[in-house]
């Protein structure tokens, strides 16, 4: 078996996929090598039970990012040290520090609504397909997948609906990555920075206020990028998850008869997304308290540890654990453990999720794909799973009202 690195990067890694974990796990195993961008090594784990194993042992496997090996190859500028960058957030935290952190969160969280939450996912869905429905064709991702989880969170931390709007815009011009990202990150922190001022000084009934008022007594300098993480980490695989769900009902047969039809489908193929597309295909990470033996490899101290979770999902030795097929809910695409995907949060994105694409579908019944299916791009990131763009074609039809500015 070779040991070489395999690189993350570059026009060889693409966008990862079913083909290219199956093809690790029989030339490499559960656990190798990679090179990330500018030559920084890290270990890809990929199979189910050593996955599990490094999620489950905090004190082995740890979460906070000082203790990397490598921050003495990691320049400024290195693309992807929003990744692995130390913050005091629920993220970077452990132990008694992270059930501080979780805690608050998970308190916030919880009090969020799901019927409320439902209606207004409704009412931005409707106001989102307001803006393009009379032109009978649009590019879901960017128009509505892609938007959508945004603006409901926003008004989960209580702003108005044209102040939501904006910050949605702000959210996917930092997460798309290109030359504006920065300029949108600025954005971001002076809007939350301004948001924890007004809700110190007037609570409300929202996210925001809940975070303050909880006995953890965060600081404004842990408040403001704890609210960065949980709208970013919210919206981003949330988004990719709606419009992953689209494209597997837009290009396969066993959804395109029902389009129009069973609502049932809608639940089926958001949840075969997480076990065959899943957003948070890998994630970053772990990094090794001591010397460990991992799927036969000896990781060093300080070793950084990237979760596979798409990888492990397809592994076999999970599917033939798991009678029941994709219904069962033993992926691991909310990850597991101490810092997996807060219950709460899951719940919420379920319920953003379903009913965008359940409004989506009952506003465009004739929905179809505006290209072949061939001609749809997975975005080239080995990290998150999602469509470049998603252009459809259907009858067009008049708004509800009028649309967002
Ligand atoms: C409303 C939407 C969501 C919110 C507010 C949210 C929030 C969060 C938060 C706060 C954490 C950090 C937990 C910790 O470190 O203790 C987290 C972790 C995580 N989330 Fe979510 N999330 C959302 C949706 C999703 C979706 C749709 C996915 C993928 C299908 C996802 C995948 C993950 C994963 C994989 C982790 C764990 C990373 C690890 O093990 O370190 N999340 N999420």
């Amino acid at each position: 078996m070779s040991t070489e690195p395999v690189p993350l990067h570059g026009p060889h890694a693409g966008s990862g996929g079913a083909e290219f974990y199956d093809r690790m796990r029989a030339e490499r195993g559960p656990v190798f090598p990679v090179v990330l961008e500018g030559g920084v090594p890290a270990w890809l784990v990929i199979g189910y039970r050593e996955l599990q194993e490094a999620l489950t042992r905090p004190d082995v496997f740890a979460r906070d990012s000082r203790r990397w090996n490598r921050w003495d190859l990691i320049p400024p500028d290195w693309p992807l040290l929003p990744l692995v960058m130390p913050m005091p957030t629920v993220l970077n935290t452990e132990g008694e520090e992270h059930r501080r952190h979780s805690a608050a969160i998970t308190e916030a969280l919880s009090a969020v609504d799901l019927h409320e939450l439902r209606t207004v996912t409704a009412r931005f869905a409707d106001r989102l397909i307001d803006g393009f429905c009379a032109s009978g064709s649009a590019d879901l991702r960017a128009l509505f997948a892609f938007r959508l989880p945004a603006l409901v969170l926003a008004w989960a931390y209580g702003l108005e609906e044209e102040h939501g709007d904006t910050l949605a815009t702000v959210m996917t011009t930092m997460l798309d990555g290109g030359p504006d990202s920065m300029a949108a990150q600025g954005t971001l922190l002076a809007e939350m920075t301004a948001l924890v001022a007004a809700r110190r000084a007037a609570p409300g009934p929202d996210v925001i206020s809940r975070l303050i008022a909880h006995p953890a007594a965060f600081t404004d300098e842990e408040l403001v990028p704890e609210l960065i993480v949980v709208l970013g980490g919210g919206h981003q695989p949330t988004g990719e998850w709606i419009g992953n769900a689209l494209r597997l009902m837009l290009t396969d047969d066993r959804f395109g008869a029902s389009l129009a039809g069973s609502r049932l489908s809608v639940s089926e193929a958001l949840n075969e997304v997480l076990w065959e597309d899943t957003p948070t295909q890998i994630y970053a990470g772990r990094y090794a308290a001591h010397d460990v033996e991992l799927g036969g490899h000896r990781i060093a101290t300080g070793d950084l540890v990237l979760l596979g979770l798409a990888g492990a999902n397809r592994d076999p030795a999970l599917h033939r654990a798991s009678a029941g097929g994709h219904a069962n809910r033993a992926h691991l695409s909310f990850s597991h453990g101490d810092h997996r995907c807060p219950h709460a949060a899951q719940e919420m994105a379920e319920v953003i999720a379903v009913t965008a694409v359940e409004v989506l579908l009952d506003r465009l019944p004739d929905l179809e794909l505006a290209v072949p299916a061939e001609e749809l791009r997975w975005r080239p990131s080995p990290w998150m799973r999602g469509v470049t763009s998603l252009p459809v074609v259907f009858s067009s039809v008049p708004p509800l009202r009028s649309p967002f500015p």
